[in-house]
């Protein structure tokens, strides 16, 4: 059986005093939420220590949105593993979008710190997906076979999720049709030694496309920006039919 994850990824919002008002209100909503599914957020580093305590003894996860392959050293701006384990974060968001083309990560970076989660005992969301422009040239299933080529390498699938985001789908409120992100997280599936690795969508995910998406035999959960930010939304969503 796969797991079904659904995740929040706040990118760079909200303060400590914000995310602590985020959980107090969305932590009874979720009360209820079916057991199987994984409930995470993946919050910016400030908030992580704060949240980890009053997540306490909940079903939510924290997640944190980077993580550099070094254990310390000096490289200004970044955050080490054991940095995010001591504070009881569990997943960790490597290789985002957003990350590959404001920040200069490449396939390399990618995979140092996916390798560097996992020694870490994180679990790495490993974002992979095509542009406006390589979809509309019919690049789409090679860019993603040589992202997840170059990116896996020696990294344990038994201890990984994969999030498929079509980067022209990432907060334009353009989303993917759920039958074709199905298809390409299918084609993902096919690549994958584990056949059980869970592979979400993400990319403009609102409470009302989610049960369609969730309804695909692929897609194993999502993983949600914008509408994550607001606690009675990412409930809906976690809370789908
Ligand atoms: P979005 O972002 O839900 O706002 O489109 C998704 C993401 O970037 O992970």
């Amino acid at each position: 059986m796969r797991k079904i994850i659904i995740a929040g990824n706040w990118k760079m919002y909200k303060t400590q005093a914000e995310a602590l008002e985020f959980v107090q209100t969305f932590k009874s909503k979720v009360d209820n939420t079916n057991e199987s599914r994984e409930i995470v957020l993946c919050a910016p580093f400030t908030t992580l220590g704060a949240m980890s305590k009053n997540l306490h003894g909940s079903r939510i996860r924290l997640g944190a949105q980077n993580i550099h392959w070094e254990d310390a050293g000096a490289y200004t701006g970044e955050i080490a593993g054991p940095m995010l384990t001591e504070i009881g974060v569990n997943y960790v968001i490597i290789g985002h979008s957003e990350r590959r083309q404001y920040f200069g990560e490449t396939d390399e970076t990618v995979n140092l710190r996916l390798l560097a989660a996992q020694k870490h005992g994180l679990i790495p969301i490993l974002c992979v997906g095509e542009s406006k422009s390589q979809r509309d040239a019919g690049e789409t299933e090679k860019i993603i076979i040589n992202q997840l080529k170059r990116d896996l390498v020696d990294v344990d699938q038994n201890n990984l999720v994969i999030a498929y985001e079509p980067i022209w789908a990432i907060g334009t409120g353009d989303t993917c049709e759920s039958t074709e992100a199905n298809r390409v997280i299918g084609l993902i599936r096919e690549q994958l030694t584990n056949k059980n690795v869970p592979i979400q969508y993400g990319g403009s995910v609102k409470p009302n496309n989610i049960d369609e998406i969730m309804k695909q035999s692929e897609i194993d959960g999502a993983l949600v920006g914008g509408a994550s930010l607001d606690p009675a939304d990412f409930a809906s969503i976690v809370n789908y039919q």
